[in-house]
C-alpha cells in the first residue's frame, strides 16, 4: 500500500492546555514515514502549538482568508499562517460552507491564495443528505471539484489533498459504507483524470471524512481510492487517535 494521510480536525474544541498535552502525548509515539499525521487546530492555538511541532507531525489551521490583509474583522490571512510557522490549512469544510457562507468561488480563491503562499491544502467536498436522497451526489461533487479547482494547474495538484466528506456522515456516528466512500473517491479520481490526466490524478491523496473512528477506519483505508482520513470527533481523544495511527501504520507496512 502507498502512503496514508491521517488528519485530525479539532474544530472549536479543547483548551490550550489540553491541546499541548495531546500533542506531547502524540509525540511519544513514532510512526512510519509512509504515514502522514496531521492535527488541525483552532487558529488561536496555532502559534503556541507550532512551537511543539516536530518533523513527523503536520500542524495546520482549519481556515484562512484569501486576501493578504485589510478590513476583514475576525479573519487571518495565509501570510499570517506562514508567519506563525505553519504551512497547512483545511479549506471548504462543510461547516464553513454551511455556517459561514463559503461558496465554491470563495473556496477556489482561498485554495489559489494558499498555493501562491506555499501552503498545503486539505480541500473538503461532499453532499448533504437531501442531495443524496435525490441521487445528486455526483452532480454536487462535480460542481465542487471543478469550481473549487478552477484555474489550478497540474503542477500545484501535489499540494492539495481532497477530503470527501458527505455531510450526513459528519458528527452523526454513521459513516459512509466503505464501498460508497470508495465509489465517490473513485469518481473524484475520474474527475481529476479528465482535468489533469491519469498520471497527475493518480498521485492525488484522497481522504474520506465523516464519523471515522478506530472501529471503522481499517475498512475505509483498504479501499483502493482512499488514501487517508479526515477525522473530527475521534481525533479529540489522544488514545483513539493513536489507535488509528497504529492501524494506518499496520496498513502502510503491508
Ligand atoms: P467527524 O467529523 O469525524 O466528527 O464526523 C469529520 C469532519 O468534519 O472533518
Amino acid at each position: 500500500m502507498s502512503k496514508i494521510f491521517l488528519a485530525g480536525n479539532w474544530k472549536m474544541n479543547k483548551s490550550l492546555e489540553e491541546g499541548q498535552a495531546f500533542i506531547r502525548a502524540l509525540q511519544e509515539d513514532r510512526w512510519s514515514t509512509d504515514l502522514q499525521v496531521g492535527i488541525f487546530v483552532p487558529a488561536v492555538y496555532g502559534y503556541p502549538l507550532a512551537s511543539l511541532k516536530n518533523e513527523a507531525l503536520i500542524l495546520g489551521l482549519q481556515n484562512a482568508h484569501f486576501e493578504d490583509g485589510g478590513a476583514y474583522t475576525g479573519e487571518w490571512s495565509m501570510k499570517m499562517v506562514k508567519d506563525i510557522g505553519l504551512s497547512w490549512v483545511i479549506l471548504g469544510h462543510s461547516e464553513r460552507r454551511q455556517y459561514f457562507g463559503e461558496t465554491d468561488q470563495t473556496v477556489n480563491l482561498k485554495i489559489k491564495k494558499a498555493l501562491s503562499e506555499g501552503i498545503q491544502v486539505i480541500f473538503c467536498c461532499g453532499e448533504t443528505l437531501e442531495e443524496r436522497k435525490q441521487e445528486k451526489q455526483k452532480e454536487i461533487l462535480k460542481r465542487q471539484i471543478v469550481e473549487g479547482l478552477s484555474q489550478i494547474e497540474e503542477k500545484d495538484l501535489s499540494h492539495i489533498t481532497i477530503a470527501y466528506e458527505p455531510i450526513w456522515a459528519i458528527g452523526t456516528g454513521v459513516n459512509a459504507k466503505d464501498e460508497d466512500a470508495e465509489e465517490m473517491c473513485a469518481y473524484i479520481r475520474f474527475l481529476l483524470t479528465a482535468q489533469y490526466g491519469e498520471k497527475a490524478a493518480k498521485e492525488v491523496c484522497l481522504q474520506y471524512g465523516g464519523s471515522v473512528k478506530p472501529a471503522n477506519i481499517k475498512g475505509l483505508l483498504q479501499m483502493p481510492n482512499i488514501n487517508g482520513a479526515l477525522i473530527g470527533g475521534a481525533s479529540l481523544d489522544v488514545d483513539s487517535f493513536k489507535e488509528m495511527i497504529r492501524i494506518g501504520g499496520d496498513l502502510v507496512g503491508q
